[in-house]
């Protein structure tokens, strides 16, 4: 599942610890970055890796929003629907997305996710793609100038 250089960096990190359980949250995250998602298998081998039962690895994972336990599109949206983004209309616009990808049957290409608190209240709404952008205080408009950009991006890659 690892390459022997993640297998190498896994060990590195976990020198940095008393208990090498502590490299669990970095290891899922190779994992992740890897193959887009945390899969039964991946947690179980990665209990193996560090000696810790399959069900506290379930745990783990399945507590951080941040790792996906299912296969995402391409472009992963993290739609924040918390306080500040609820209050200038982050459900609205979770919904908004949600339909667009329904009807347009983008679902293949976007993942969409409603997620708490990603620490951009002050430009609320957002959301995060990918685990490492922010698009922020978002409108309707902006939302479709975004996934319109995503989905030329790709067309260009082909
Ligand atoms: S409430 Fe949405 S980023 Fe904080």
């Amino acid at each position: 599942m690892l390459t022997n250089k993640e297998i190498k960096k896994i060990n590195e990190i976990k020198s940095h610890y008393p208990d090498e359980k502590a490299a669990l949250l970095p290891l899922l995250w190779i994992i992740q970055e890897k193959y887009g998602w945390i899969s039964e298998e991946a947690m179980r081998y990665a209990g193996d890796l560090l000696n810790i039962p399959y069900e506290q690895v379930l745990g783990v994972a399945t507590f951080y929003t941040m790792f996906n336990k299912k296969p995402t599109g391409k472009f992963h949206l993290q739609v924040c629907t918390n306080v500040s983004c609820m209050l200038r209309g982050g459900y609205e616009l979770f919904k908004y997305i949600e339909d667009k990808l329904k009807s347009e049957n983008s679902e293949s290409l976007f993942t969409i996710e409603e997620v708490e608190c990603l620490g951009s209240c002050a430009t609320a709404p957002m959301m995060q793609v990918n685990n490492k952008e922010f698009y922020e205080n978002l409108t309707k408009e902006k939302v479709d100038e975004i996934l319109e950009y995503f989905r030329k991006s790709t067309k260009k890659e082909n």
